[in-house]
């Protein structure tokens, strides 16, 4: 859609809110109604961080939609990285059965993924995205200017989801660092994009986005529970260290991709603060039990035959993903 064409949509909805969360709003706030040209909007502003993507704060949207009279031909814009438009769209929905939203990612890892494809949710009882819904935003508006205020460590965290798609749809992106991801960002976009339309409700190829998330949410989602979280781009990044490693062993990998690997994935956990072991793997094993991927209890990986070549629905025993978070650990604390 051209952008003349959304501010249209936007000037003749009934009323339009923009939920953001408090960084967000103190940066780009201001900017977005200029960028998007209408005159007068509901601003919503929650707490920041993945702890306010809840059901809870989904309920005080929907209450101040209510308070607000919003009907079926409001707009919800979400204005944020992957938390407000998880979130948002979630909120949007569901509302009166669903109103239309439109997502403006502000993080890296935003805009290359969690903005695009339609899935929206909240975490729930403790895990990632447990309750949720599949509804498309109206449009994603990208500018990569939101990109100027982002701190390191959430730039870094998106790097991993473009490294991710390097490794199952276009081995380009797996040059991807620090100084040059903005001339990629389109074509992790493009990639996302193919897969969703081909499968939007992941019965079968969608899955492979989920390459190094079966690892990573435990991991992501154990980490929250201690005093050093990690973003989800750094849990993705050691998900995908453990998936590589499984591959090797369960598809005949070769030995290489996963060594090429490893400065990569030392520059995606720079600035993290790990602080995990042998000891923390019993609790991430448990949070696998969770994982939505699983099947009759047994647990559903993207496994890769070759870079670009992923294969998904492998079933691994726990023991041997036991042995791969045992070896990451050991690799880990050899840094
Ligand atoms: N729906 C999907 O397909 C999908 C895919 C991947 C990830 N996700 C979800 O995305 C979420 C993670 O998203 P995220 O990494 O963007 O985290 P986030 O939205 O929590 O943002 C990270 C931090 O950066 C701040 N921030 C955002 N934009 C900023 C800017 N321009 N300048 C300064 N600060 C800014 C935020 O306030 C927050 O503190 C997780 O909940 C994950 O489950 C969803």
């Amino acid at each position: 859609m051209r952008l003349e064409e959304l501010k249209e949509i936007l000037s003749e909805a009934s009323q339009v809110f923009v939920l953001t969360d408090e960084n967000v709003a103190q940066y780009w706030l201001p900017e977005l109604e200029h960028w998007l040209g209408f005159e007068h909007a509901e601003e919503i502003v929650i707490g920041a961080g993945e702890s306010h993507k809840t059901l809870q704060t989904a309920q005080e949207i929907w209450e101040t939609l209510l308070e607000n009279n919003a009907d079926r031909q409001a707009v919800l814009v979400n204005l944020g990285g992957g938390m407000v438009t998880d979130l948002g769209g979630f909120v949007a929905s569901c509302y009166q059965r669903g109103i239309r939203f439109v997502n403006v990612p502000t993080t890296l890892l935003a805009m290359v993924d969690a903005a695009i494809g339609g899935k929206n949710g909240v975490n729930f009882a403790g895990c990632k995205n447990q309750i949720g819904t599949f509804a498309e935003p109206l449009e994603v508006m990208i500018n990569p200017i939101c990109l100027s205020t982002l701190p390191e460590r959430e730039m870094l965290s998106g790097l991993a989801e473009m490294v991710k798609y390097g490794f199952i749809a276009d081995d380009a992106l797996l040059k991807v660092d620090d100084r040059n991801y903005e001339q990629y960002i389109l074509r992790a976009g493009e990639i996302k994009r193919e897969i969703v339309e081909e499968d939007f409700k992941e019965h079968g190829y969608r899955k492979v986005l989920n390459f190094g998330h079966t690892i990573g949410h435990s991991i992501e989602s154990y980490s929250l529970t201690t005093s050093t979280p990690l973003t989800h781009g750094e849990a993705v990044a050691v998900g995908m260290w453990c998936a590589l490693w499984l591959s090797i062993d369960q598809c005949g990998l070769d030995e290489e991709v996963l060594d090429d690997y490893c400065p990569k994935m030392r520059l995606l956990l720079s600035e993290a603060e790990w602080d995990f072991s042998a000891k923390d793997i019993d609790a991430i094993m448990a949070y696998l039990d969770h994982d939505k991927k699983n099947v009759d209890g047994k647990h559903g990986f993207v496994l890769l035959k070759d870079v670009e070549k992923p294969l998904y629905d492998q079933f691994v025993p726990d023991e041997l993903v036991r042995q791969s978070l045992n070896e990451l650990m050991d690799y880990l604390s050899d840094l």
